[in-house]
């Protein structure tokens, strides 16, 4: 072919990437895209909103960032606000799994494409969002009983720190988690509560797991991420006990301070959950902009990371 006609077809296909990317939008508008996230309630949720923050900026999307503080209402509101602003695609991790239908109904009905990133929504109705993008937390789940049935036997009780009530990561690493021990009747969860998440509130949890009457038999710990876990961390060396060693812990998603607890031999286990999304997200968003189909379900790939390996993996993790 005519080496000039190769770079016209080059530049034609360089130009479309770019008209889907933002720069270059008809009338030279930039493509805006709504983002409602949840809060800042984990590192791992941090490292999310800078994933997405640093990926749309790279691409030159006008985003339209709101936090929600952990509250749907919030989250419902911000929603709202991106359908009035008229902006081209609305995407949104859900706090928790329901009571979304009316409001996504509204994002069809003013013709804007939503889609859903980290956490799924409960509905019957497909046509409510384009795909969505994220981990399988029941398989988190299950990797964590399987790490706790090959380190601990079969027998040992277990406090479970759950996350949001209502959230999917806590309803699906729970079912996980349950599906696989179910096979091992020593392995008894014995305490389990939600510490929403957070550091504080794990840390808060797991003091009165120990000070309860099965306390002193709790020898493993499941919290549903690494942030609670290393709340949990600082209950038990108050209560006088060596954590990771006295009481065993896996936890969920796989952060720095994580990898930093393995190294001081005080975490056993972390499963990994990716926050790096931000590239996905939008080139899902050009997808979207240039109409063309994307699979209903984006699974990230994620790992299981162990104590033995953490110091010679802790320098390339990215959050
Ligand atoms: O939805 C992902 C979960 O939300 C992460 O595991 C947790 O740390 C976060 O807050």
């Amino acid at each position: 072919m005519n080496p000039i006609r190769i770079l016209a077809i080059a530049a034609a296909v360089a130009g479309a990437a770019l008209g889907a990317a933002g720069q270059d939008q008809p009338g030279g508008k930039k493509v805006r895209v709504g983002f409602a996230q949840i809060g800042a309630e984990s590192d791992w949720r941090k490292a999310n909103t800078e994933s997405i923050k640093s990926e749309a900026a790279a691409r030159g999307v006008d985003l339209k960032f709101s936090d929600a503080q952990q509250k749907q209402e919030n989250q419902i509101k911000a929603i709202r606000a991106f359908v009035a602003q008229g902006v081209d695609v609305i995407a949104f991790s859900p706090v928790v799994e329901t009571g979304w239908e009316p409001v996504l109904k509204e994002c069809k009905r003013a013709g804007i494409p939503v889609i859903l990133t980290d956490r799924a929504v409960d509905t019957q109705d497909p046509s409510l969002y384009v795909t969505f993008i994220g981990a399988d937390f029941v398989e988190e789940g299950r990797r964590a009983a399987n790490w706790v049935v090959k380190a601990v036997g079969s027998s040992a009780n277990i406090a479970e720190l759950q996350g949001t009530p209502g959230s999917a990561p806590a309803i699906d690493r729970k079912k996980g988690f349950e599906e696989v021990i179910k096979a091992h009747p020593g392995l008894k969860i014995t305490k389990s509560q939600s510490g929403e998440f957070t550091r504080a509130k794990g840390k808060e949890v797991m003091e009165s797991f120990l000070k309860s009457p099965e306390g002193k038999q709790i020898n493993v710990l499941f919290a549903h991420n690494d942030d609670m876990a290393l709340g949990a961390i600082q209950a038990i060396e108050e209560a006088g006990l060596k954590p990771g060693v006295d009481i065993k812990i896996v936890s969920i998603d796989a952060v720095r301070a994580a990898f930093e607890a393995m190294i001081a031999g005080k975490l056993n286990c972390t499963v990994e959950c990716n926050p790096l999304l931000g590239p996905q997200l939008f080139d899902a968003v050009e997808a979207v902009m240039a109409k063309k189909e994307l699979p209903r379900r984006i699974v990230t790939k994620e790992s299981v990371f162990e104590q033995s390996g953490a110091a010679a993996t802790i320098k390339d993790r990215k959050y």
